[in-house]
């Protein structure tokens, strides 16, 4: 076994009171059995969906000495299919999307972030789009408690032309702000339209969460 998938960090005190996994990011609460059996549960399922066994036949679209981008396209073998519906499903869960697909999956690519650990640590699922909206509010006041509020942007009304909308973009929690999602994005602008590169306001995110509405206006402003 890893050292970080050890489950039970043991150094002879007792926690009370929420303690955070620093390798599957949940929080919870060490000194109740019921949640440390929660946490196990959840901890083991994570990291078995974000363990990247390599494939023969990987398409690299980005890489440095210690991690690798690889997409993976409609046409590709079951296997590496596969693989990305299961990191979609876990992203889908820790975004609360109900709605089980990508707007058009028969032409969604999907972007792994790998580490040189074999760990997934992003993804981003691309797709190819006519048009966009653009948001005009800045996001509703957290005071605001209703239901849609994270949702309810408000957007202009004429379409912008776009090529590719972001669906997805999520980053494993103890990972984020190291700019894992800037290269991903960074990469699909590369390869996601052979033989050329794409401007950010080619490209649109489909229904931003707040982070995300954050990541893409400063990732758009650069
Ligand atoms: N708050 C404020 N600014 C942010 C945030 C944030 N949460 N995230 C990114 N930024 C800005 C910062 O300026 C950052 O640079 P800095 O760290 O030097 O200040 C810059 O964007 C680049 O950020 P990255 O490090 O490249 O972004 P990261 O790898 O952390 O991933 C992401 C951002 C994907 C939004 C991540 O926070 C995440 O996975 N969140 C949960 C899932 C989610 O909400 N995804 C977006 C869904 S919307 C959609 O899928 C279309
Ligand atoms: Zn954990």
């Amino acid at each position: 076994k890893m050292a970080d998938d050890q489950l039970i960090i043991d150094a002879g005190q007792k926690h009370f009171g929420p303690v955070s996994c620093g390798s599957c990011g949940m929080i919870f609460s060490a000194s109740s059995a019921e949640d440390e059996a929660q946490h196990a549960q959840y901890h083991q399922r994570l990291l078995e969906r974000l363990r990247y066994v390599g494939w023969k036949k990987e398409r690299i679209v980005a890489e440095s000495f210690d991690w690798k981008i690889l997409m993976i396209c409609p046409d590709d073998p079951k296997y590496a299919r596969r693989k990305a519906e299961e990191v979609r499903e876990l992203v889908d869960a820790e975004l609360g999307f109900q709605q089980t697909n990508p707007n058009s999956p028969a032409r969604a690519c999907t972007y792994l972030y790998v580490t040189s650990d074999k760990k997934i640590a992003g993804c981003l699922i691309a797709e190819p789009i006519r048009q966009a909206f653009r948001v005009l509010a800045e996001p509703p006041s957290p005071e605001d408690k209703s239901l849609e509020r994270h949702r309810a942007w408000r957007c202009s009304s004429d379409p912008q032309p776009a090529i590719c909308g972001i669906s997805r973009i999520w980053v494993f929690s103890p990972m984020r702000r190291r700019n894992i999602a800037s290269r991903l994005m960074d990469a699909v602008r590369s390869s996601f339209i052979y033989g050329s590169h794409l401007n950010t306001d080619e490209i649109a995110f489909s229904d931003p969460t707040p982070d995300g509405k954050l990541f893409a206006s400063t990732y758009c402003a650069v």
